[in-house]
């Protein structure tokens, strides 16, 4: 058995399901990318038969990104596994189609009403039809860690006897332990005939917060592909976070011995920022190895042993996942080259068009700022990545808030070349600014999450607005906006908002769940 664990990274599918982080595909395109410098060896890109957006988005990360292997996800049935083949298509010999089924008693009862036998032929039928499209083919028993354990071996050998060269053994609903997950994957590997035809991989779910630990004991019990996402995101309380997973297998090779990933930590940091930025959730400060706080030490006593030499309190170098790399700031100064050298530095992929809408939106910044740091610019491109013939653009906000006085606002967008000015009242002056954009684009959104922060330090920081509306069909949008004034990056993030939607139901893309 080889040394090396396969790392499946599913954030843009298992991910993306979290409610309020759905990307759009220029977003889903450039977490893409950053997948690729990072090395992981499985992109799961979507699940192409629930949406045109989803299908779009697999397709053209099969067709540009090159190095890792491209999942689509299938139900077994025969319009999601053709749509997957379909979409994966252009990746060649890199084409995954992972095919699912629930195998365990309580969703064959209660949501499937069908018997073993049943299971057993639909996840044969499914097998064999994604492999007479695609020679990589994954499948996995849905809520495998709550099935029968002599069930699940006769699924596990029925698919691999199908043509599955991957077998992934979810825990769907966090529920494991480690002792017992590992103790799982050691009897599939002990009582079914043709295991070693396939690869064992797991996908743990954190509804215990033991995801990680449930994925490193199934490791060492043989399992030899991991899946999860960056920063942990996903349904419920989220995925294994793959950064953990990477980093504790390198940390602890001692414990660990030759396992492995070929995961580029250095680029772990880098690649945690556009996660959190594109999918608008933040990463709390005390996440390990991508949080604020992973490695400052603020006692006395942890601060001394650190100046007497590092490993006293840190268990990783800071360097090895990709902090500590400080770069010259640019400022009102820099030219556009400047700033587009940073921005592809910093992993962004632009167009012409969206690297000048950047840069107007840096110029504004620079004359009110003394420098422009890469989080400044990162905070920048969320909001200016809405090319400008597509959606509204805000030309200028007025706000009036005075004690014993209605806030209100007055604000000018633009759009196609046409302005129009909105005027309201509001409970403050973030409300007063959203009602005024309303009085403009003909909608209202409730607002039901919203969380400011400051990008860099200091009193000039960009604040960054991050908020989730719902324009009245139930779904959360989650809209971005950027300015050294918190108000204006308030207005900033909505508009942003109301353009996804707008945006995207132009393109015809309906909700999508699993
Ligand atoms: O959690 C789960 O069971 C899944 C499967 C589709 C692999 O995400
Ligand atoms: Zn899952």
């Amino acid at each position: 058995m080889s040394d090396k664990v396969i790392i499946f990274d599913t954030t843009l599918r298992d991910g993306e399901q979290c409610p309020g982080a759905s990307m759009n595909l220029r977003e889903k395109m450039e977490v893409a990318r950053q997948l690729e410098r990072l090395n992981v060896d499985v992109i799961e890109a979507g699940f192409p038969v629930i949406s045109e957006g989803d299908f779009e988005a697999v397709q053209r990360i099969a067709t540009e990104i090159r190095g890792p292997i491209i999942a689509g996800l299938a139900r077994c049935v025969t319009k999601d596994i053709e749509a997957a083949a379909a979409a994966v298509k252009p990746a060649g010999e890199r084409g995954r189609i992972h095919v699912f089924l629930a195998t365990s008693k309580i969703h064959r009862e209660h949501k499937l009403k069908k018997a073993h036998e049943e299971i057993l032929r639909l996840a044969a039928e499914g097998t064999r039809l994604a492999k007479s499209h695609c020679r990589d083919v994954e499948f996995s028993p849905e809520d495998a860690s709550r099935t029968e354990p002599e069930f699940l071996a006769q699924v596990v050998e029925t698919v691999i006897a199908a043509g599955a060269t991957t077998v992934n053994i979810p825990d769907t609903v966090g529920f494991a332990v480690p002792e017992q997950y590992g103790g799982l994957i050691r009897y599939l590997k002990d009582n079914v005939g043709n295991i070693d035809d396939a690869i064992i991989s797991v996908h743990c779910h954190n509804d215990l917060g033991l995801a990680v630990a449930n994925s490193l004991a199934a490791v060492q019990a043989g399992a030899r592909q991991v899946e999860g996402t960056v920063n942990g995101i996903g349904e419920r309380a989220g995925n294994a976070a793959l950064e953990e997973v990477v980093m504790a297998l390198k940390t602890r090779a001692d414990f660990f011995g030759k396992l492995h990933s070929d995961v580029h930590t250095r680029e772990i940091l880098k690649t945690s920022r556009i996660v959190s930025r594109m999918s608008g959730l933040h990463v709390q400060r005390s996440k390990a190895i991508v949080g604020e706080n992973a490695f400052a030490h603020s006692s006395g006593i942890h601060q001394d042993g650190m100046l007497k030499m590092r490993e006293t309190y840190e268990i990783m170098d800071p360097v090895e996942v990709g902090w500590g790399g400080t770069e010259l700031p640019l400022t009102k100064h820099s030219g556009r080259h400047a700033m587009a050298a940073r921005l592809e530095h910093l992993g962004f992929k632009l167009s012409e068009a969206e690297i000048g809408a950047v840069f107007v939106r840096f110029k504004e910044i620079g004359d009110k700022k003394k420098f422009v740091y890469d989080d400044d610019l990162s905070a920048l491109v969320d909001d200016s990545m809405m090319p400008q013939d597509e959606g509204w653009q805000l030309q200028k906000l007025e706000v009036s808030v005075a004690t014993g006085q209605q806030p209100r606002a007055s604000v000018v967008l633009s759009r196609d070349n046409e302005s129009s000015e909105g005027n309201a009242e509001g409970n403050g002056a973030v409300d007063a600014a959203m009602r005024a954009i309303d009085a403009v684009v003909g909608r209202s959104g409730n607002l039901l999450e919203y969380n400011v922060q400051a990008v860099t330090q200091g009193h000039d920081a960009l604040g960054e607005v991050t908020l989730k509306v719902d324009f009245g069909d139930g779904r959360l949008i989650t809209g971005k906006g950027a300015s050294t004034d918190v108000i204006e990056a308030s207005a900033r993030a909505y508009l942003n908002a109301i353009n996804r939607t707008f945006i995207r139901r132009e393109l015809g893309e309906q909700a999508a769940g699993v």
